[in-house]
């Protein structure tokens, strides 16, 4: 699925913002969990720190004050919001929806409300959806959200999965676009034959959570994650030269990548890719680790924190997971 603006997009991001929970789990506290070290998570994925909630905390709660602060940023009251879309695998109940509660705590009573699930790429997703919507004169404010609580499914016996991840939640407010700024181009894509390299099976129909005799770890995330390594490489940098492509934006003249933070490794072949240098590419993993759908808000909405999004700044962010999706954007600021 392709969208080309011609120079004229329909809809822009108004205003970002994130959520981190404050407990933190090092390397140094996982070498006393498993048999890993720091050596081995920093070499191999770059990851150092991952925040994480207290057991029991719902998805809900982390997108509240990330939806509050992109939404204080573009001046919009929750009487404004036409929709909110949330991205997420790990949501509050299997339904309803976690855009519901977000819609409830929000008070944002005239929006219409649902999740979309297609894992690490949700949000790109969740942002295509929302310029869609905008376009086609439906909604005119979106609250777009990536959330995880990715500490709810994990096997910490695991080594080769409970390293990786971390929670968090990241906003947008998408509204239409005046000017040339906005939502340039965007690229989402699927292949559902390789369901069985990243997935977390349990608690769906397929293996019901009632179920006395499925074993807890099929209610964790299983990843076959050499293979999974390079499926995202090839298909991340692909994305974002398509997304580029449609967006008739050549590579030098990106300000900023956002590639989705799940390995450091990835993160570097696909800026080499796009022949992007490194002060140019915006990194968090070591920080978050891997936060799912929440990895791109919550990377974007620190660096404009940071004063590194300004007026003007073309930004191309990309995003792989489990599916496998796939999704790409090219955004003038
Ligand atoms: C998960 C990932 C970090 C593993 O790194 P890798 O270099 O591929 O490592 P492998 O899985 O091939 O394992 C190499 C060895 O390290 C070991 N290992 C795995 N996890 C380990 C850990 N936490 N600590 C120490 N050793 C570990 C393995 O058992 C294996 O040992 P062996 O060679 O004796 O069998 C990496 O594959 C990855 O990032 N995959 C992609 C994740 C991703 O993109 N997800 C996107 C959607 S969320």
């Amino acid at each position: 699925m392709k969208m080309k603006s011609n120079g004229k997009p329909a809809s822009r991001i108004a205003g970002m913002g994130w959520f981190a929970p404050d407990k933190i789990l090092t390397n140094t506290d996982l070498e006393r969990m498993v048999d890993t070290s720091d050596e081995w998570i920093t070499t191999r994925t770059g990851i150092k720190r991952r925040h994480i909630v207290e057991p029991g905390t719902r998805a809900s709660e982390l997108a509240t004050p990330a939806a509050r602060s992109a939404m204080d940023e573009a001046g919009v009251n929750p009487e404004d919001i036409d929709m909110i879309l949330v991205a997420t695998v790990t949501g509050d109940y299997k339904f309803p929806s976690t855009a519901i509660f977000l819609q409830a705590n929000l008070g944002a009573k005239n929006a219409v409300a649902m999740d979309i699930s297609a894992a690490c790429a949700g949000y790109l997703y969740t942002l295509h959806f929302a310029d869609m919507m905008i376009r086609s004169g439906q909604a005119k404010t979106v609250l777009v959200v990536g959330v995880e609580v990715l500490t709810s499914m994990i096997n910490w016996k695991d080594r080769s999965t409970c390293v990786l991840f971390g929670d968090a939640a990241g906003a947008a407010v998408v509204v239409p676009s005046a000017d040339n700024r906005g939502i340039l181009a965007s690229y989402l894509g699927t292949d559902g034959s390789l369901a069985d390299l990243l997935n977390c099976p349990g608690g769906g129909s397929a293996y019901p959570a009632m179920n006395r005799e499925i074993p807890m770890e099929d209610f964790t995330i299983h990843m076959k994650g050499n293979e999974v390594f390079k499926h995202a490489v090839k298909k991340m940098g692909d994305a974002a030269v398509i997304a580029l492509d449609l967006a008739g934006i050549e590579k030098n003249d990106i300000d900023l990548l956002f590639a989705h933070q799940a390995n450091m490794r990835i993160i570097d072949a696909t800026a080499k890719r796009l022949k992007v240098p490194q002060k140019k590419v915006f990194k968090n993993i070591q920080e978050y680790g891997n936060t799912s759908t929440a990895s791109i808000p919550l990377a974007m909405g620190e660096a404009r924190q940071k004063g590194l999004i300004t007026d003007d700044s073309v930004v191309v962010c990309v995003a792989f997971g489990g599916g496998f999706t796939w999704a790409s954007s090219v955004i003038r600021f």
